[in-house]
């Protein structure tokens, strides 16, 4: 039974109001609102268990190894990777993807080619540049329609045996709109050797991921989108490329034996976990696992689906309003402009003053507002605890903007 008000009721921030009003978070693309249960691991951990993990042999140490341990066979079990040591503890999805295009320099070369789309975050364009920069490799950007829809036809026309990495997000940011990656996948497979990366940050927190069947090589994503604390992240790969590939960082945990004639590397996952982890945070997104898997991941889709619904219905029945990908298929975001009346910002501040949290301008993804011409737009994004009357009270939000404004 999905019970609304008793979802609210795990998270105490929710209680609290902003500039007098009760606050409306619907920023949760940007980051999500933690249940008071990861705020009690978390806080667990630092009053009961605080030690550093996997180099003691005391009492503290081992428990503290126990837990993140668990923690990472939740997330196995959470995308259905095959293996727990293809797991890797990131701070973040950019730190995911920064990792990937580092450990892959050495399988570019000149004129190679690496395939991403108009849709992706700033966190899914630059480390691909530098990694061009670094090989001289180039990049082939998928483009998109009016609607925000990925052309396809494109990636057919790139794909060829220079292409080395395909690399595309499930879930845009900037518009929520929900990409075919099984049919990239799939034509990938089909006519190159690439590596395959999804970016899974907007898509994680809504979704049954399962990295088995998507045949991906790598899965990025962020703890705290999905209601785990910040400087929280995952990196999956596939056990036999990360076992080919070099490590990222070096430092302590990720050797086998360092000797100044040279260093050997610890097997999988830590040759990619060099230095102190985030045991804590860690810890806590395997209680955020928890909280999902709790609440019931279809619960979650259904009722973010509704309330996606229901806020593009009520947004358009306003005069002068622009919806991004209104006509793409999308999940958990509604970006849109209202027409002549300004920027995203004003729009934003308004909205602020009701209590209302949204994020304005350009969401990291500045070629889609070039696409479009524009210069950002205002964004509403829903988490599992966000209400029919929320999206009221935005609706309200927004009429009121539009007559300040225009
Ligand atoms: N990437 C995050 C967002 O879309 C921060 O807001």
């Amino acid at each position: 039974m999905f019970d609304i008000q008793e979802i609210r009721s795990q998270f105490t921030i929710l209680n609290r109001e902003v500039n007098g009003k009760p606050l409306v978070y619907l920023d949760n693309a940007a980051t999500s609102q933690k249940p008071d249960s990861v705020l009690k691991i978390w806080n667990e951990y630092y009053t009961q268990l605080n030690a550093n993990v996997h180099r003691g042999i005391h009492t503290l140490s081992q428990l503290a190894t126990e837990e993140m341990e668990l923690s990472r066979r939740k997330i196995q079990k959470f995308i259905n990777a095959e293996h727990d040591f293809e797991v890797i503890f990131t701070k973040g999805t950019t730190e995911g993807l920064n990792l990937i295009a580092y450990i892959l320099t050495q399988k570019l070369k000149k004129d190679d080619e690496i395939i991403i789309s108009y849709l992706e975050h700033h966190s899914n364009i630059v480390p691909w540049q530098l990694l061009c920069e670094r090989t001289g490799a180039k990049l082939r950007v998928i483009p998109i329609d009016e609607n925000g829809i990925l052309q396809l036809d494109y990636l057919d026309e790139f794909l060829s045996e220079k292409t080395k990495i395909v690399s595309v997000n499930q879930v845009s940011n900037a518009l929520g709109i929900v990409n075919p990656i099984e049919e990239i996948i799939a034509k990938t497979r089909e006519k190159s050797d690439a590596y395959i990366v999804i970016d899974g940050a907007q898509s994680a927190p809504h979704f049954e991921i399962d990295v088995q069947k998507m045949d991906c090589d790598f899965f990025v994503f962020s703890g705290h989108k999905m209601y785990a604390p910040m400087g929280t992240g995952i990196l999956y790969g596939k056990q036999s490329i990360l076992e080919e590939l070099p490590p990222f960082h070096g430092g302590g945990e990720m050797i086998a034996t360092c000797s100044f004639d040279g260093t050997t590397y610890a097997g999988l996952p830590f040759k990619y976990e060099a230095g102190t982890p985030n045991v804590g945070g860690n810890i806590a997104l395997g209680a955020a696992v928890d909280f999902i898997e709790k609440t019931g991941r279809q619960n979650i889709q259904n009722h973010e689906n509704a309330l996606l619904e229901y806020a593009q219905r009520q947004l358009l029945e306003l005069e002068n309003i622009k919806i991004y990908g209104e006509k793409a298929k999308r999940t958990g975001v509604v970006s849109f402009n209202l027409e002549g009346t300004g920027i995203s910002s004003d729009v934003g501040m308004i909205l602020d003053k009701m209590g209302i949290a949204v994020r304005t301008g350009h969401h990291c993804t500045q070629p889609i507002m070039d696409f479009f011409n524009i210069a950002g737009t205002v964004r509403a994004s829903f988490a599992v605890y966000n209400t029919f009357e929320e999206i009221d009270l935005l609706v309200e939000g927004v009429k009121k903007a539009q007559r300040m404004l225009s």
